[in-house]
């Protein structure tokens, strides 16, 4: 028996990464899952590989009428929307924040932050008549600490977390579960992405970027897509009925504070400091 049987889930961005790998841990769940990126190819071949219940459907997801028409395609396709995940994502623009274009700011909160409204808006529309349903979006540990990301995708997803919060708050009075999930660093092509590599190149990158991430984090491996993917099942899935409106970290430890390597390092400078002031101070 599959964690998501019978249930329809929606992934963005999912022809990659965290999406890839959680659009196939639903699907072999028992889910009927809707794969949509802007990657048309990739996406449509994965969803023919995983079989009957699976669907690409193609949405830009910084356009409502995209989104808007990926639910509606969930609902024909497969009879109702139970899961929706938003995911899709980039680093946006990176720079100083004396040299940030506003039309960065503006084209890195459309796509971070109005798309996960987007996905939310249009997902209750269909799920509210039910009373039942689950969103879940992919905020990151750079919406909860800062020095992680660049400046506007660190502020996106701090707020992606709060208006997960809010709209906990008002659908989960309707049955209608909200969550988000906060990904360390993981290694998938966003950051072959951020360098201006085409998807494939950006994709192959991913696995080099495993020792660069080990030396941050107590647990010393790095984060892969099935990490993340496992956590957003548990949130869709009914062993996590009685949670809403949570930010599930899911970092390896990378956030939980000072590394015990660098904090051994701190005491050991700390100990010879005391010492040599109380030598100098003659007690
Ligand atoms: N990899 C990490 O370390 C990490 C950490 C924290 C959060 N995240 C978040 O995880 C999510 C997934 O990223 P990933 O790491 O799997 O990267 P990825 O590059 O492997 O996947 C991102 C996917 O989003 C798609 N996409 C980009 N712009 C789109 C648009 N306008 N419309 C539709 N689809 C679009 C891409 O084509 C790609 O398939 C993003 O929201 C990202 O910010 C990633």
């Amino acid at each position: 028996m599959g964690k998501l049987d019978g249930k329809v889930a929606v992934v963005t961005g999912a022809a990659s990464g965290i999406g890839e790998a959680t659009a196939r841990l639903f699907y072999a769940e028992g889910a009927s899952v809707v794969l949509s990126d802007i990657q048309d190819e990739r996406g449509a071949a994965i969803a023919a590989e995983l079989g009957e219940r699976a669907a690409y459907c193609r949405a830009d997801v910084t356009q409502e009428s995209d989104i808007a028409a990926l639910v509606d395609f969930a609902v024909a396709r497969f009879g109702a929307l139970d899961v929706m995940y938003n995911n899709a994502g980039a680093q946006g623009v990176s720079a100083p924040i004396a040299e940030t274009p506003a039309e960065g700011f503006d084209a890195t909160v459309a796509l971070l932050l109005r798309s996960v409204f987007l996905g939310m808006k249009h997902a209750a529309r269909v799920m509210l008549p039910r009373h039942t349903g689950n969103i879940i979006s992919t905020a990151s540990i750079a919406g909860l600490r800062t020095g992680n990301a660049p400046h506007i995708y660190s502020a996106c997803k701090a707020a992606v977390i709060h208006l997960t919060r809010s709209v906990a708050m008002e659908l989960g009075e309707q049955g209608i579960r909200v969550n988000c999930v906060c990904p360390g660093f993981i290694a998938t092509g966003i950051f072959g992405s951020a360098f201006g590599l085409p998807p494939d190149a950006a994709r192959a990158l991913a696995p080099l970027m495993a020792p660069m991430q080990v030396q941050a984090q107590p647990l010393r491996h790095a984060g892969q897509p099935v990490d993340v993917a496992q956590a957003v099942l548990w949130l869709a899935s009914d062993d996590a009925r009685f949670v809403n409106g949570h930010a599930l970290v899911v970092d390896g430890g990378l956030i939980a504070g000072r590394s015990w390597t660098e904090y051994q390092h701190m005491r050991e400078s700390l100990t010879k400091g005391i010492q040599a002031a109380l030598g100098q101070g003659g007690s």
